[in-house]
């Protein structure tokens, strides 16, 4: 299906906070999804626009899925940040819901230029933030980034194959995870898989553009009906999933901020 279809039945299913039974989703909606803005977001946004004006001309080793428009290995900062970054209100979004969550752990895969870093490691009750990117280059970027805002997180260079593992590890009790890079079929369920061996009850798994491709959506649709999933949100760009137990099995579609 194309992207155009899939949005349109999403929009046609996604519900405002009216169409929501659950109490936490409720509060997700109202105080999450309906809120406005986000911690450090003047400082982020400034700088994403000072990359988007950026030539600079990076050669980037993609171990992932590649971008959707086909863009070759050669990229200006430009075009990475006008094309590979979680888009400002999804990525404000994502701290919000870090914070109205009380995340302490998190962990990102797929760093880039590190501007959904940065929201990330902003939120109120952020402790540990580490963002894994496969590309020296980025990961160089992302560091640099990430200093200039001022803001702590620790960028790992290398395949999430080898590093994700490790950074579970390392984090013990991860509170968030944000899957954003090699968005297709068999590796993100591969992550997934490692991800909830490491998941507690109160662990948040993010995966990111499960509408991008239909192996993504059929990723998603294997997620979703997981033994081990309780309750998942399709905001199209995002889907969250969560392991509560409980409670009976709930999937939500909600309108994206
Ligand atoms: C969509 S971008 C991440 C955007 C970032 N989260 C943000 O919102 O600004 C995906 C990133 O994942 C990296 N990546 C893809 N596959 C990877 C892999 N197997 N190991 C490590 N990094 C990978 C790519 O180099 C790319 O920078």
């Amino acid at each position: 299906m194309s992207i155009a279809k899939s949005y349109l039945r999403y929009r046609l299913k996604a519900k405002t906070r009216h169409g929501v039974h659950s109490p936490f989703v409720y509060d997700i909606v109202e105080k999450v999804v309906q809120a406005k803005g986000a911690r450090n977001d003047a400082a982020i946004e400034n700088l994403r626009k000072a990359l988007k004006k950026d030539n600079r001309l990076l050669e980037i080793n993609d171990l992932g899925a590649g971008s959707r428009n086909g863009a070759g290995s050669s990229r200006t900062v430009s075009q990475i940040a006008r094309s590979s970054a979680t888009a400002p209100a999804q990525a404000a979004f994502l701290q919000r819901l870090a914070t109205h969550l009380k995340c302490r752990n998190i962990l990102e895969l797929g760093t880039n230029l590190g501007l959904t870093t940065a929201y990330l490691a902003s939120a109120s009750h952020a402790e540990r933030v580490l963002s894994i990117e496969g590309d020296e280059a980025l990961a160089k970027m992302a560091i640099e980034n990430l200093a200039k805002l001022n803001v702590s997180a620790e960028v790992r260079c290398g395949n999430f194959d080898d590093l994700l593992e490790p950074s579970l590890r390392d984090l013990k009790n991860p509170d968030l995870v944000y899957v954003d890079g090699n968005h297709r079929k068999e590796p993100t369920l591969r992550y997934f898989d490692i991800i909830a061996q490491y998941a507690r009850e109160n662990t948040l798994v993010v995966l990111g553009d499960i509408h991008w491709s239909s192996e993504m959506e059929e990723a998603w649709e294997v997620v979703r009906n997981l033994e081990s999933v309780t309750l998942t949100v399709d905001m199209f760009y995002l889907g969250l999933v969560f392991f509560r137990k409980g409670r009976a099995r709930e999937h939500f579609t909600l309108k994206h901020p």
